[in-house]
């Protein structure tokens, strides 16, 4: 890659994007930066272009017309459907997995399939294709139990069981009512398990694995984890206190594995990797993998990373991770979500939001934008069921978390939705 400044497009425009933005325009090494589709606080950063992430022709079009050195692709579905494989084929640098890798995400059943084969902890599971059979097995198997729709479902494809009527009536919705479309067709049941969960990202240029500082997302719609699931109502970092034996034992169990078994299967992975881990009585298992930056949990994460963004993304593409020293803050963070009243459910769109430029250049505070934009008078409204990230970073978790919520206060828009205990309860 170039030595001089990169000029780079980000594919996205939620609060992630945000973040990754944010990140790359704190490196010298960036130059002009794109961003498609975008929103109103990445526009600052960055130019947004309004096509959207999963319009793949757009994209590639993007990247040529703007002669970009770089694509960061940021969310699963663009991923999912070979938009890396798209860009490189047009000639150009791409971070994130190719389509085949990306199946870690975009098919449960590939993932545990991938698991069973290479030894990793995981829960016991059983994939149907035949609705007939997977009824049959629900009606009789123990309880409580996990019904997960095979593919991207936005997340909301994963449905916890604890009586039997709800083990028969997910697997109906998904199977025979389509509430997924064809990401339903096939469903994964697994065993129930308990625990604390934890997020590791890891970066991977396909053989080596850097785990980053871990974090904690709450996907729940209300306090006490309680209501419908979200895309994620705020997250910390770090998410646990993990000893070096902990630490050691997640990557030669889990996080090598993974990438060694992807890599012998002829889909090597490169970009960021999503541990999604439940810390069972019986040690660590994987829960899920998403195959890119998680979010809210970028938003707490990236914040904390000191080395420059566009060095590591540079060295994954050159496959030279091995090399890269990649160093964090050693502090905490905390991103409270606000979301719009009656999110995940539907929502009023076009609401102003007040109070933004109170925080504007706060020390140690950032606002990332996920569902914003400009109206025609120049005023930032609400424009999805996420809205923004209030992020604080501190010395320790406990002034993160209390600075969040102080920054959130300054922050008004009616049917403002928040919990009020990100960090302080342990999903
Ligand atoms: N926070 C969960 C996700 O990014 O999928």
């Amino acid at each position: 890659m170039k030595r001089g400044p990169l000029d780079i497009l980000i594919v996205g425009g939620g609060g992630r994007e945000h973040a990754i933005a944010w990140s790359l325009r704190r490196s010298p090494r960036t130059g002009s930066l794109y961003c498609a589709p975008g929103n109103a606080g990445i526009a600052a950063l960055a130019e947004c272009v309004d096509v959207a992430a999963t319009d793949l022709d757009g994209q590639v079009a993007l990247a040529r017309e703007k002669a970009v050195d770089l694509v960061i692709v940021a969310p699963d579905d663009p991923l999912a459907m070979g938009l890396v494989d798209r860009l490189e084929a047009a000639g150009i640098p791409a971070f994130g997995p190719r389509r085949a890798a990306a199946r870690i995400e975009a098919s449960k059943s590939f993932a545990k399939d991938l698991m069973r084969k290479a030894g990793i902890p995981t829960a016991d599971y059983v994939t149907f294709d035949n609705p007939v059979e997977a009824l049959s097995h629900v009606s009789e198997c123990p309880l409580p139990v996990v019904v997960k729709a095979d593919g991207l479902a936005l997340g909301k494809g994963v449905r916890i069981c604890h009586v039997r009527e709800e083990a028969v009536q997910a697997v109906a919705d998904m199977m025979q009512q389509e509430a997924f479309g064809q990401a339903g067709r096939r469903v994964v049941v697994e065993s129930f398990m308990t625990g604390p969960e934890l997020t590791v990202l890891a970066f991977s240029d396909g053989r080596t694995v850097v785990p980053m500082v871990s974090s904690r997302d709450h996907k729940r719609a209300f306090d006490g984890d309680q209501g419908p699931n979200t895309g994620g109502m705020g997250a910390v970092a770090p998410g646990a206190d993990l000893s070096p034996a902990q630490e050691k034992d997640l990557a030669d169990r889990i996080f090598q594995p993974t990438i060694d078994a992807l890599r012998e299967m002829g889909s090597e992975f490169r970009g960021v990797l999503y541990f999604g881990l439940m810390l069972t009585p019986d040690g660590p298992r994987v829960v899920e993998y998403n195959a890119r930056f998680g979010d809210p949990e970028a938003q707490a994460v990236l914040p904390l990373l000191e080395t420059d963004l566009v060095d590591i993304v540079e060295a994954v593409l050159e496959g030279r991770l091995a090399s890269c020293d990649i160093r964090w803050s050693g502090r905490s963070s905390c991103c409270v979500v606000l979301a719009s009243g009656g999110y995940p459910g539907s929502y009023r769109k076009g609401l102003p939001i007040g109070g933004l430029e109170s925080l504007e250049g706060m020390q140690d505070v950032l606002v990332f934008h996920a569902g914003t934009r400009r109206d025609g008078d120049g005023q930032v409204v609400t424009a999805g069921g996420r809205v923004l990230g209030v992020t604080a970073v501190a010395n320790d978790l406990d002034s993160a978390i209390d600075r969040a919520y102080e920054a959130c206060e300054s922050i008004r828009f009616e049917g403002r939705m928040m919990r009020r205990d990100i960090g302080r309860t342990h999903p």
